[in-house]
């Protein structure tokens, strides 16, 4: 039971790991004993975080930039962090955003940003890493959903989030089903809100009074409460679940 949660030796790529869950998910790999690239477009903000990690961790993080957008950048990303580790055994995908609007408001620019970033983002990357693991016949997917995969909102603006969750959950189970026989497993977490600088700022105390109300935890989750998952889906605790949506989420999708 006791080493059944560690990580040493392996090595792991989270996208978007200077991001709010993504930082806190290569945090908790790290501390694992995984070495972690972290890789997204602010280079700079990479290497700060991933020397913090370092010291903090001991385990070797290394930044590497990518625009999840640009295939060929995903592809590039998968070589250099083949020649820096020489295998990768776990691929966080912790990038995403969400771009509101009314639905009678949504342009097509819009719409294909978010399903670029999200969706076609998250393929590549499986895609370029899965590569490496089918070879290896061995590896741990984790995609970040969200509760708006599978539920949407009672206030508008969520419509081409809440699409592009839904096909991430769906890109999840299908990978899953198609590389059991690789022993790659590929699962999803989907978080419900996670604080973040701008989580209140964006928001009046009505709107999180109304968000609260479905929520029988009564809050948000913190960020370094979303890494345990994450290690948990990495290690050879989680061998046997595959194909899963694991929703963290204060209980949510218990109620609504
Ligand atoms: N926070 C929440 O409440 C919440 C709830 C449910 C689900 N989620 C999901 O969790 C994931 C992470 O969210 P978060 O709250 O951690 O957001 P965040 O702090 O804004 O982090 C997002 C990360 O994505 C990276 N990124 C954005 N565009 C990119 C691109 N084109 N190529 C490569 N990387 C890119 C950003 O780095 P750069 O700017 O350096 O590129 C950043 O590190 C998202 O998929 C989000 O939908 C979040």
């Amino acid at each position: 039971m006791g080493d059944m949660f560690r990580l040493d030796g392996k090595k792991a790529v989270v996208i978007g790991g200077a991001g709010s869950i993504g930082g806190a998910v290569a945090l908790g790999l790290a501390q694992q004993g995984a070495a972690v690239a972290i890789a997204s477009r602010d280079l700079q903000k990479l290497q700060d975080k991933a020397r913090a990690m370092e010291e903090e961790t001991g385990s070797e993080i290394a930044a590497f930039s990518v625009d999840v957008n640009d295939e060929k950048n995903v592809i590039e990303l998968a070589e250099q962090v083949i020649s820096r580790f020489g295998t990768v055994d776990i691929l966080v995908n912790a990038h995403g955003a969400n771009t509101k609007r009314p639905a009678v408001e949504f342009e097509a620019d819009a719409w294909d940003a978010l399903f670029d970033l999200n969706v076609r983002g998250t393929m590549f990357s499986c895609r370029e890493f899965g590569k490496i693991m089918v070879k290896n016949k061995s590896g741990k997917i984790i995609n970040l959903s969200s509760v708006r995969g599978s539920r949407a909102t009672l206030w508008g603006g969520n419509l081409g989030y809440c699409a592009t969750k839904s096909a991430v959950d769906m890109l999840t189970r299908a990978l899953a089903s198609e590389w059991a026989q690789y022993n790659i497993n590929v699962n999803a977490v989907a978080p419900s809100l996670v604080a973040k600088p701008e989580t209140w700022a964006t928001r009046t105390p009505e709107q999180i009074e109304k968000y609260l109300a479905n929520i029988p935890l009564k809050r948000v989750a913190e960020p370094r409460e979303t890494a345990g998952i994450f290690v948990f889906l990495s290690s050879p605790a989680s061998d046997f679940i595959t194909g899963q949506v694991i929703y963290l989420d204060g209980g949510l999708t218990a109620v609504a």
